[in-house]
């Protein structure tokens, strides 16, 4: 038998032992909130009460897998006090209770919101609104305020309108601007210490929403109004496209001083799903994930459910679902994986994409032309994520285009160009493929009667509306240019609702865009572009044709 003195010396050696062990990045088999943890971000999930009483695997997985919980019901005015000071808490206390045992954090949502909130709200006149307003912001935050896992609040929820307006919801039409900046404050003074936010959709990529939502938080900021944080929802669907432009929309929130999270992240499809659906969604689910870990600002990811048997996706979105990352039967999906390895660092591909094959060359217009190559394949693990088409011109090879699938029609081009491009392919851990053989073609002459091109791309889209940015008109003449008319056609149904860096007239389907007063002159060779909204009858995903320029 050990004696005591050197059975305590044993477990001393074990303990330094141990500390001088160097700490090793989580198990490949860790759960979600160990990976995130370890980058000093949050993984969430929201949760709805009934499940959560009702079954096992639902909440051994909530609680196995997640470190920040959001409710995503039973926060809400409806729920929290659905008559007159008549407060009632019990569904909220059911979410906080269960992340206090699971050391989870919680992020309240929402107080302020046209949605899921009582009509005698609505039917108040201004100064009792006003009244409602503080005080339900007062009770709901109050009660919370001492429990150290409720850390942060959405304060107003979706204030604007698609086009980024001012949503003319009951609270506007009733107390103006300025019922946004009076729920901050009263934010603030229910708990001082809590981080309040402003949440919306729509918002993830740079379009004419998100920029109206910078502008709003820059001006309450100036103005000293308490707005700490930024929600962008992320309520996305694989055939709508990524907004590839999230991490650049987030620095640019980071860099007004605020805190941004993606706050209810869903994928949605056209069900069935299949497995290439599912690795598109994988794919969309690792990007958005990698976005976050490469912003500082950003604080996490809260995905909207984990499981599609519990999704407000098939309800509100008809024939669409399948949107989260574990399946009806509590199964890990590609997605699951996609969020996982990305949170695990990627450090486990070190093996990039095989090189795809020669582009074929097809459809050569002025300004366009459709490339198509064999695909790659990635084994090592974290999964093909997508292709970069890059023009070969000497020293930097600039990249004209990205793909999720082994084809892509390059925009923008010049005309009477020869263009020499090739292709590689990128895995989920950003490993790049070797590059393709070249491929070779010349675009024809242009159709315009002057110097100059046009060409539009779409850079977000949602149901009923997309956005076009950029539209490039660049000047391909030899003299320069002192002002440029640009001509398209809108698809039967569709309509402008903004635009901007251009002025728009319109004509039934026929759309002239004029240079606006600083853009108008391109020297030779000279590009510049502007941009405009559109609202369209849901699911149209037609786009504008026929760019003419003169
Ligand atoms: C949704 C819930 O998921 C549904 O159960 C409910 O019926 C409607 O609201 N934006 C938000 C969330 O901020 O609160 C919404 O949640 C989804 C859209």
């Amino acid at each position: 038998m050990l004696s005591s003195a050197l059975t305590r010396a044993l477990a001393l050696f074990g303990l330094i032992i141990t500390f001088l062990l160097p700490t090793t990045p989580a198990d490949a088999s860790a759960p979600l909130r160990q990976h995130a943890a370890a980058r000093g971000k949050f993984i969430g999930t929201a949760l709805a009460t009934g499940p959560l009483a009702g079954e096992t695997s639902y909440r051994s997985i909530a609680g196995a897998e997640f470190n920040q919980i959001t409710a995503e019901n039973a926060m809400k005015w409806d729920a929290t006090e659905p008559s007159q000071g008549q407060f009632a808490f019990s569904g909220a206390d059911a979410i906080v209770d269960f992340a206090v045992q699971n050391d989870q954090q919680v992020h309240g949502h929402t107080l302020v919101w046209h949605s899921q909130t009582p009509g005698w709200v609505q039917s108040l006149g201004a100064a009792q609104m006003r009244a409602a307003m503080q005080n339900h912001i007062s009770r709901v935050v109050g009660r919370y305020a001492d429990n150290p896992a409720v850390v942060s609040w959405d304060v107003v929820n979706e204030v604007f309108d698609d086009n980024g307006n001012l949503r003319t919801s009951f609270w506007y039409n009733t107390l103006g601007q300025s019922y946004i900046a009076d729920a901050f404050r009263a934010a603030r003074a229910a708990d001082p210490d809590a981080r309040l936010c402003i949440n919306d959709y729509n918002v993830e990529g740079i379009n004419a929403k998100s920029t109206a939502m910078y502008n709003l938080v820059a001006t309450l900021r100036q103005q000293g109004v308490p707005v700490d944080c930024v929600g962008f929802q992320g309520h996305l669907a694989i055939q709508y496209g990524f907004p590839n432009d999230l991490r650049q929309n987030l620095e640019r929130f980071a860099a007004l001083g605020v805190q941004v999270r993606i706050t209810e992240l869903d994928i949605r499809l056209q069900t069935p799903r299949d497995a290439t659906k599912d690795a598109t969604q994988a794919t969309y689910y690792r990007n958005v994930v990698n976005a976050c870990l490469a912003v500082t600002a950003c604080a996490g990811v809260t995905i909207w459910g984990f499981t599609d048997r519990h999704s407000w996706v098939p309800d509100t979105f008809p024939g669409q679902g399948a949107a989260l990352i574990y399946d009806e039967n509590y199964q890990k999906k590609p997605s699951y994986t996609a969020v996982h390895d990305a949170l695990a660092g990627g450090t486990t591909d070190p093996t990039p994409p095989t090189t795809p094959g020669t582009p074929a060359v097809s459809g050569v217009t002025a300004t366009s032309a459709t490339l198509t190559w064999a695909a790659s394949i990635d084994t090592g693990g974290s999964g093909l994520a997508g292709y970069t088409v890059y023009r070969e011109q000497g020293a930097t090879d600039p990249p004209l285009a990205q793909s999720t699938g082994n084809t892509v029609t390059l925009t923008g081009l010049s005309p009477n160009t020869a263009y020499q491009v090739y292709v590689r392919a990128r895995d989920g851990a950003g490993n790049q493929s070797a590059a393709s053989p070249t491929a070779s073609f010349t675009t024809t002459g242009g159709t315009g009667t002057g110097a100059c091109t046009a060409t539009g791309t779409v850079q977000t889209q949602w149901n009923t509306g997309y956005v076009m940015q950029p539209v490039t008109v660049a000047n391909t003449g030899t003299s320069g240019i002192t002002g440029w008319t640009v001509t398209f056609t809108l698809p039967a149904g569709h309509t402008v609702t903004g635009s901007w860096n251009a002025v728009l007239s319109v004509s039934g389907q026929n759309v002239t865009a004029r240079n606006a007063g600083y853009n108008g002159t391109l020297a030779p060779g000279a590009s510049t572009s502007f941009g405009f909204q559109v609202s369209r009858p849901g699911g149209d995903t037609r786009t504008p044709g026929g760019y003419d320029c003169m």
